[in-house]
């Protein structure tokens, strides 16, 4: 099995950037940490950060075809791509975004996802943990629907 775990813009920050909503661990500790978890589930992952929203979509028409599912912080992207919106519906693979902070909590335009009508299910404001608890919920969807 394998799955795409991918960041969007300004996530290669994380770490210096807004530690009191984001907190202080890197975006490498985050794939390290995703990617120990998956071993355990016996997956492997491919990672991707972009601060480029077409390198983002040229990754998932690239890379989607051959993956089984996707985990997505979109970061801002969430709050209004149309195109990465288009992409996720063209592709059709199982996807769970994530959200370090607490979206809901936040300045209103954070409220609204773009994503989340069309993907299986959101995770928000559970800090880096989220990655690990999509991914739980990816695997475990993936392995019954396969079952
Ligand atoms: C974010 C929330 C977004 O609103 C914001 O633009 C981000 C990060 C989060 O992980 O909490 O860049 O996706």
């Amino acid at each position: 099995m394998k799955i795409l775990l991918i960041n969007g813009p300004n996530l290669n920050l994380l770490g210096s950037r807004q530690p009191e909503i984001y907190g202080s661990t890197t975006l490498k500790d985050i794939v390290d940490r995703v990617a120990q978890r998956a071993k355990e589930h016996d997956v492997s992952i491919e990672a991707f950060q972009s601060n480029v929203e077409g390198r983002i979509v040229e990754f998932i028409q690239e890379k989607a075809p051959t993956a089984d599912g996707i985990i997505i912080n979109a970061a801002a992207l969430t709050h209004y791509s149309l195109t990465l919106r288009d992409v996720f519906e063209a592709v059709q693979k199982p996807a769970i975004e994530v959200h370090i902070s607490n979206i809901y909590a936040r300045e209103e335009f954070r409220h609204h996802s773009v994503l989340a009508g069309i993907i299986v299910g959101q995770v928000s404001g559970l800090g880096w943990r989220g990655y690990i608890a999509a991914l739980d919920a990816l695997v475990g969807i993936l392995r019954e629907k396969s079952a």
